[in-house]
């Protein structure tokens, strides 16, 4: 691997241990003013500290986002949807220079297997990956899930995998019993979990040790945390457990701590 595509890694992935928090705020691109993200300077500013990089899109960044800002960018190049029609239907709508440009150190895709438009999304990933090799930047891929599929291991491993093989760098998709599986199915590749719809914070607290128990390195969580009635608190919560392998119980009261 080249010198600059470990370093961006390592920039993401803490280099001793692999693990890592990262903060997903990405969602207005496909739809729209998302509750919790309807000003994105305000709802990021006070979690940023506690992120060790931000998926964000890139007009998220110029609108909103202090160029003083310090974080890792993992920086989300397809779009082309909403969720008005068929969300598989997308392209890539960043171009690598402006990728470089604006400082990223990642640069991300959703991958839709089994969706509709299957084939062009994989195409998408391989785009991402052929400029990654090209200027030292990894991808990370996401693996979404069409409404109706199951979210099992089967089909996360599924897709999982042919992400790992088109060339992703780091996986980011849903947990689900048998997670183990989904992991395995990633050979080295590192694994990360979104975090999906709002649970309660024990819930999703629980769901991410679960997830680090089977082998991921860490989560790009998005809306158990900024939707929470303590964002500070949840994302302190989850750094306890991802970085110092705190108990759900531990994480939980550092949550209710900063409530309170
Ligand atoms: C959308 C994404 C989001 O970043 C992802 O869903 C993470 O956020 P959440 O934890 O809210 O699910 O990749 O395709």
């Amino acid at each position: 691997m080249h010198w600059g595509m470990k370093n961006r890694l390592s920039r993401i992935l803490n280099p001793k241990t692999g693990h890592c928090v990262m903060l997903a705020v990405d969602h207005g691109y496909f739809q729209g003013p998302t509750t919790g993200l309807r000003n994105l300077n305000t709802a990021v500013d006070p979690l940023l500290q506690y992120a060790d990089a931000l998926m964000i899109a890139s007009g998220g960044v110029r609108g909103w986002i202090k160029p003083e800002m310090n974080k890792p960018i993992v920086l989300r190049m397809s779009g082309g949807t909403s969720i008005l029609k068929e969300l598989s239907n997308e392209i890539i709508v960043v171009d690598i220079e402006e990728a470089i440009r604006m400082n990223a150190t990642a640069i991300t895709c959703s991958v839709f297997v089994g969706g509709e438009y299957e084939k062009e999304s994989i195409a998408n990933l391989a785009k991402l990956v052929n400029w990654g090799e090209k200027y030292g930047m990894p991808v990370l891929a996401v693996t979404a899930v069409g409404r109706d599929m199951a979210r099992d291991a089967r089909f996360l491993g599924l897709a999982s995998r042919i992400c790992v093989e088109n060339g992703a760098h780091i996986i980011k998709t849903y947990y689900c019993d048998g997670f183990e599986d989904v992991v395995e199915a990633c050979g080295n590749v590192p694994v990360v979990i979104a975090g999906g719809k709002k649970q309660p914070e024990k819930d999703a607290l629980q769901m991410a040790a679960d997830a680090l128990k089977a082998g991921a390195v860490g989560v790009d969580m998005g809306r158990n945390i900024f939707q929470s009635d303590c964002p500070v608190g949840m994302i302190k919560a989850v750094r306890k457990l991802v970085h110092e392998g705190a108990s759900v119980e531990e994480a939980y009261q550092i949550y209710e701590k900063e409530k309170k």
